[in-house]
């Protein structure tokens, strides 16, 4: 039986978050400048998005480039700009030939004119495909995130449209980047690092984290198949007994 075949269709996340780390280090072992793992890693991107669409996943979002990744080397940076546009328009058919609908959540502001553009472009030409949503996490950070939803708070109390007391965790649900999508139930990290990275606070706090060494370059369909395995094997409770899960289940 396959890693795939193992997998209960009925208990699939419906959504998948992935930090996509170790470009750099995996480069390094072949020898190679950074941005030859960057360039490796769109093979990763590409499997990762075909095998969860193909499952019936929903909502897939990989961090692609944080708030912080602006701190690095301008040629680092520069190359990542220019391979985040080359890919976009380059897989436009496949998002469209696998029903699958591009959107981006971040500080898109501050991203090159150019690749704002053509990514605005691809987000409107896949706009009603509806298999799986692909978002791409782009000069994100959570920390960024919760900011933005202070202030657009602050503007509703200000103009009276909300009061201090009403706020609830609704309100600020609405106003997250990702308030049109449920909150990641598996997040996933490769190169082995064991951290968040600023990365959607607020949405994992009750997602199961799965942490591999794999390397991202080296992440393979198989990869993400034994991460959802990992997944279906773990009694999430949110607070609630062990007790309490296993009664519900024999009930249904
Ligand atoms: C992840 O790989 C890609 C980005 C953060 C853009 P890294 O570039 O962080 O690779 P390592 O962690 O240095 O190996
Ligand atoms: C996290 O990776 C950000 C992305 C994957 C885009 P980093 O490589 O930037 O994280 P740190 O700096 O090691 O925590
Ligand atoms: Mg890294």
């Amino acid at each position: 039986m396959s890693l795939k075949e193992k997998i209960d269709l009925d208990r699939l996340p419906s959504h998948i978050a992935i930090i996509m780390d170790g470009n750099g280090r995996w480069a390094k072992q072949h020898g190679q400048l950074r941005v030859f793992g960057h360039r490796n890693g769109i093979t990763a991107v590409r499997e990762a998005a075909e095998a969860a669409a193909e499952l019936g996943v929903k909502y897939l979002t990989l961090y692609a480039f944080s708030t912080e990744n602006w701190n690095r080397p301008r040629v680092e940076v520069n190359a990542l700009m220019q391979l985040l546009l080359q890919t976009i328009n380059q897989e436009v058919t496949t998002l469209n030939k696998n029903n699958i609908r591009l959107h981006a959540i971040g500080d898109l502001e501050s991203l090159p004119p150019r690749n704002r553009k053509h990514l605005q472009k691809v987000m409107d030409e896949t706009a009603n495909n509806s298999r799986m949503t692909l978002t791409l996490a782009l000069s994100y950070s959570s920390r960024w995130e919760i900011v933005e939803v202070a202030r657009k708070l602050a503007d509703q109390i200000h103009s009276g449209q909300c009061k201090p007391e009403e706020v609830n965790q609704q309100c600020i649900e609405k106003l997250l980047s990702t308030h049109d999508m449920p909150d990641p139930e598996l997040l996933i990290r490769t190169s082995g690092e064991m951290r968040i990275s600023n990365f959607m606070l607020w949405q994992i706090a009750y997602a199961e984290l799965y942490f591999t060494p794999t390397l991202w370059p080296d992440f393979r369909r198989d990869d993400l198949y034994k991460a959802i395995l990992d997944f279906q094997c773990r009694e999430r409770r949110f607070g609630k007994t062990s007790e309490q899960i296993q009664n519900v289940k024999k009930q249904e």
